[in-house]
């Protein structure tokens, strides 16, 4: 059977031409409906007639909302941009147009990537406008050489509710990367209501992550603008801050996160994700695919993420919602394999040497390994936050400050400083 499709490129010079060739000669497409504008296309979409979409740059009021719901009702999307605009290529990509062909592309090929679209097969990025292409001159840090071009690492800093210490950890981790000489972009994606600028001394009406994510589903974000909505704490650490309230978790769609921190690879080696703690869907709402889910940001980022960081607090309490998170997270995404990291480690809560008694808690009841330890430091940590200063600032010698510099140097795969980090377990 031929692939319905749905075309929205109407006011395009090209349109009836480009419409007539595709519908005419055998390139097994059937167009079913020539959409006038995105509602009429969204309301196409939902009648589930059609299988892809072929929409124009032009389109008014496209964004990445749209595009979303397009793919959230089964529609692929293939993007047509005029011959040799670069910027309107790369702004669908930013949308979540994977596959973007100039106008003067003969039906055949548009036929083709419209049925590569529908079947997944993974888009080569290249047809027009690798936004790649426009690194040197953004003036983007050199990469190590050990990475590709444009490929910063991005760490998830996650871990169960109970305030385990996923923020001491994140802000100790992005701070220590840059001292260390590593570029870093710290992010606060918590949806529950971000506290980074807090911690920081930071005014927190800078208009951070929210405003990243509103500029990339209005397909406007690039790495010079991301920069720009970042706090520079010190040459080598920025610091883009959360949301000031809980109740705007909207903001940050899944599709936006995604591209914030496709940009955020371009613009550090290193970001460091402050992430909330849940990864349950709602049920009810799982059943309607284009409602905003409060919670798709952060599995957006463990997803997205290189490595993934599960903090967990270390009494019998903490320890057991750390076996429970991590199951869930399982359930969720199964691909992704966190590194736990037990965090206010100290004798008392459990009987024993803590470190043992935990790595045999944790391998015993969720099958993990712990990747590091971090001990507890009330007296740093209650230093830095009365000072809304970072641990290297205020607490130099801490045991803390220590295992935590160990940590970064590890994620940041430079060499771990002179004296001793995190302790690993074998
Ligand atoms: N290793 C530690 N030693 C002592 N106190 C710590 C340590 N780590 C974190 N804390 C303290 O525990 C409290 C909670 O830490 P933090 O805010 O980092 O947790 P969180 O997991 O981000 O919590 P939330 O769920 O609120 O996001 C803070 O007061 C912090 O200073
Ligand atoms: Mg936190």
């Amino acid at each position: 059977m031929a692939l319905q499709v749905f075309t929205a490129v109407t006011g395009a010079p090209w349109e009836s031409e480009l419409v007539g060739a595709l519908d005419r000669a055998d390139h097994g497409v059937t167009v079913v409906r020539r959409c006038v504008d995105v509602a009429d296309l969204l309301a196409a979409a939902a009648t589930g007639v059609g299988q892809a979409a072929l929409l124009s740059a032009e389109l008014r009021r496209l964004d990445g909302d749209a595009v979303s719901r397009l793919l959230a009702a089964g529609v692929a999307v293939v993007g047509l941009v005029e011959p040799g605009d670069d910027d309107a290529a790369g702004r669908l990509r930013q949308l979540g147009v994977s596959r973007v062909l100039p106008a003067d592309a003969d039906a055949a090929r548009i036929a083709t990537a419209l049925r590569e679209a529908v079947t997944g097969a993974p888009a080569t990025g290249r047809d027009v406008g690798d936004p790649r292409a426009a690194l040197p001159a953004l003036g983007v840090p050199e990469d190590p050489a050990d990475r590709p071009a444009g490929r910063g690492r991005v760490v998830a800093v996650w871990g169960p509710t109970g305030a385990p210490g996923r923020t001491t950890v994140a802000v100790g981790v992005a701070d220590e990367a840059a001292r260390l000489g590593v570029s870093t972009l710290l992010l606060d994606a918590d949806v529950y209501g971000g506290v980074v600028a807090q911690v920081l001394g930071l005014l927190d009406e800078a208009p951070g992550v929210a405003a990243a994510a509103r500029q990339a589903t209005a397909g406007t974000l690039d790495v010079a603008r991301l920069a720009r909505l970042a706090w520079a704490v010190s040459p080598r650490l920025r610091v883009l801050t959360g949301l000031a309230r809980a109740d705007r978790w909207p903001e940050l769609r899944p599709q936006a996160v995604a591209t914030v921190l496709d940009q955020a690879r371009r613009l550090s080696e290193l970001t460091v994700v402050d992430c909330a703690f849940c990864v349950e869907e709602d049920e009810e709402l799982s059943f309607d695919t284009a409602a905003p889910r409060r919670n798709g940001a952060t599995t957006t980022v463990l997803e997205q993420a290189d490595t993934v960081l599960c903090v967990s607090g270390a009494d019998p309490v903490a320890l057991q919602r750390t076996v429970r998170a991590l199951g869930h997270l399982r359930e969720v995404l199964p691909d992704v394999e966190p590194v736990v990291v037990v965090n206010q480690v100290r004798r008392g809560p459990v009987p024993g040497d803590p470190e043992q008694e935990i790595a045999a808690a944790l391998s015993r009841f969720a099958g993990t390994r712990v990747g590091g330890f971090l001990p507890a430091d009330r007296r740093a940590t209650d230093a830095a936050l009365a000072a809304g200063r970072t641990l290297a600032e205020v607490a130099e010698r801490s045991p803390l400050r220590t295992a935590l510099r160990g940590l970064a140097a590890e994620l940041a795969g430079v060499p771990a400083p002179a004296r001793r980090g995190a302790r690993r377990r074998g």
